[in-house]
């Protein structure tokens, strides 16, 4: 009780600086990790040729260049920043408050969560915090945007980052997190992708940290996941936004001769304009090599958008707030347990046209037993109820689900399903 009064003091002091139903806060903060990781015998893509080398390794049908990359394991421990965004409702009359962790995927950061085009009408937090009353911390993981970046290739992978979840989360249900003193009894975790594919090792490994579990543009089939590393066409994400994701500077002097080949072989042309077409940021990203990005605006839509079904000024967005995917990401997100130890609610909720986890089309199973793609992840929660289990196809929706016209629909669905799981705050 004292400290929800904290949370009640915390809320009235932003009240006197915002008019908005709801109040947040950008807090960095260090978390201490150690996790498990591979130890991967392979070149750092220096070049973008470089980067479509390793995605023919890596697609390449038949083989698991996981495994043949693999030399071993090792331990890696560190103290990273964590960018993050607090959320919680104004003048509610909530006591209890359930918290949402929000963990976004692959070419995105917090922002997934809060995209601000068309006056944040997209935006999921004003949905959550605004309509139904939860507070929300949504972050950077860990290698990128805002948090502390990493070497590419055996430091910043999927185990790290699930263990920098867990550590916030054991913030939050300790009430240590800063400026929040408050215990939360209820924390739920959202994720989208490779942040559903985190949020699914986080509870299997701590199946008590979680009291249910939101997975979006997810499913446990992998047979398409190659599409999304073909189809990206990836590229160094440092030469294909310079003035955003790399140091800020153009390789200089401009001499066309000895320009001309690295323009060619290195530089998206399209996305260096795109890059220029907004304010240049103050502090580039300055992205190292194997830092990868999806090459320009037509990948971008191949990979996270279904034709017809969304705003092309929303993917201008996405493609100029884009961010990237390390190499050591990529080698490990395929790396979960087929069966999870977690026993408490779970929605999966997936685009009908969802590229990587349905390949196009999730009702296409060839078996009428099976209802979609997605629907065979109830298999890997044995210990779920499956009263507590739901899949749920979006509609006329892609990949990135809250780019499309009837995101909110879909939030209506996981604020629902939360709600009937008696997770909402109260
Ligand atoms: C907080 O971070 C968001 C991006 O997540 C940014 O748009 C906003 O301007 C930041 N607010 C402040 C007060 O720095
Ligand atoms: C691609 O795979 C070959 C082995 O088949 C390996 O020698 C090479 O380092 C790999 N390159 C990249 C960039 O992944
Ligand atoms: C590929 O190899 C890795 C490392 O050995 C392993 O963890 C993973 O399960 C394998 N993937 C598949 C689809 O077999
Ligand atoms: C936001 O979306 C709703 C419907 O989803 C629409 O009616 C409204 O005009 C949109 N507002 C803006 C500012 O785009
Ligand atoms: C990252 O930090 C910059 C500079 O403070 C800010 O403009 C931007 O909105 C931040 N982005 C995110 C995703 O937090
Ligand atoms: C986890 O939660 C379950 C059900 O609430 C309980 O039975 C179990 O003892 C808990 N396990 C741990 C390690 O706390
Ligand atoms: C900035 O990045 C470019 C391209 O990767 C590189 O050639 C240059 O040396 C870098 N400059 C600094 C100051 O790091
Ligand atoms: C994945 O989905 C495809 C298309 O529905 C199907 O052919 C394949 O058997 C599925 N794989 C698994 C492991 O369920
Ligand atoms: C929007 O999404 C909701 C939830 O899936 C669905 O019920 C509704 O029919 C969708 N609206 C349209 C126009 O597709
Ligand atoms: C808060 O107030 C609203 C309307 O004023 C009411 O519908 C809701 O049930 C109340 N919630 C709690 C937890 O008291």
């Amino acid at each position: 009780m004292s400290s929800m009064r904290n949370l009640a003091v915390a809320s009235l002091a932003l009240l006197t600086s915002h008019a908005a139903a709801k109040s947040c806060r950008n807090i960095t903060i260090p978390v201490t990790v150690s996790a498990r990781t591979g130890i991967f015998n392979i070149d750092v893509p220096s070049t973008s040729l470089e980067a479509t080398t390793f995605a023919q390794n890596l697609t390449r049908q038949g083989g698991n260049f996981t495994d043949q990359a693999l030399s071993g394991y090792e331990t890696t421990s560190g103290t990273y920043q964590i960018s993050t965004q607090f959320c919680q409702p104004d003048q509610s009359n909530v006591t209890n408050p359930t918290l949402q962790i929000l963990t976004h995927g692959i070419g995105f950061d917090k922002t997934y969560w809060d995209l601000s085009y068309n006056n944040f009408n997209y935006s999921y937090l004003n949905y959550a915090v605004d309509q139904y009353k939860y507070c929300t911390l949504s972050y950077d993981r860990l290698g990128i945007g805002n948090s502390s970046h990493g070497e590419p290739l055996n430091e910043i992978q999927s185990f790290l980052e699930v263990a920098a979840l867990a550590e916030i989360t054991n913030m939050f249900r300790a009430g240590t997190f800063p400026t929040v003193s408050h215990a939360f009894d209820k924390i739920v975790h959202v994720g989208h992708s490779f942040g559903s594919t985190q949020t699914y090792a986080l509870v299997d490994l701590y199946p008590n940290i979680s009291d249910g579990i939101v997975l979006t543009g997810f499913s446990t089939n992998s047979t398409f996941v190659p599409f999304f590393g073909a189809g990206a066409d990836f590229v160094l994400a440092n030469k294909n936004q310079p003035f955003r994701l790399g140091n800020g500077t153009f390789p200089a002097p401009l001499q066309i001769d000895a320009m001309a080949e690295s323009l060619l072989v290195d530089y998206s042309l399209t996305d260096l304009v795109a890059g220029l077409t907004m304010t240049p940021p103050a502090t580039p990203l300055d992205y190292a090599d194997g830092y990868l990005t999806n090459s320009n605006i037509n990948a971008n839509q191949y990979l996270f958008f279904l034709p017809g079904h969304f705003d092309q000024g929303i993917l201008l967005a996405g493609e100029n707030t884009k961010q990237p995917v390390t190499v050591g990401e990529l080698l490990t997100l395929g790396s979960i347990p087929t069966t999870n130890n977690f026993a408490g609610p779970v929605l999966v909720i997936t685009g009908s046209n969802d590229l990587p986890y349905c390949g196009g089309d999730c009702f296409a199973t060839g078996n009428p037993d099976v209802p979609s793609v997605p629907s065979t992840v109830a298999k890997s929660f044995p210990k779920v109820d499956p009263k507590d289990f739901t899949v749920y196809i979006q509609p006329q929706s892609g990949h990135g689900i809250n780019a499309h016209y009837n995101a909110t629909g879909a939030y209506g669905v996981i604020e629902g399903f939360l709600g009937s799981k008696g997770l909402a705050s109260s």
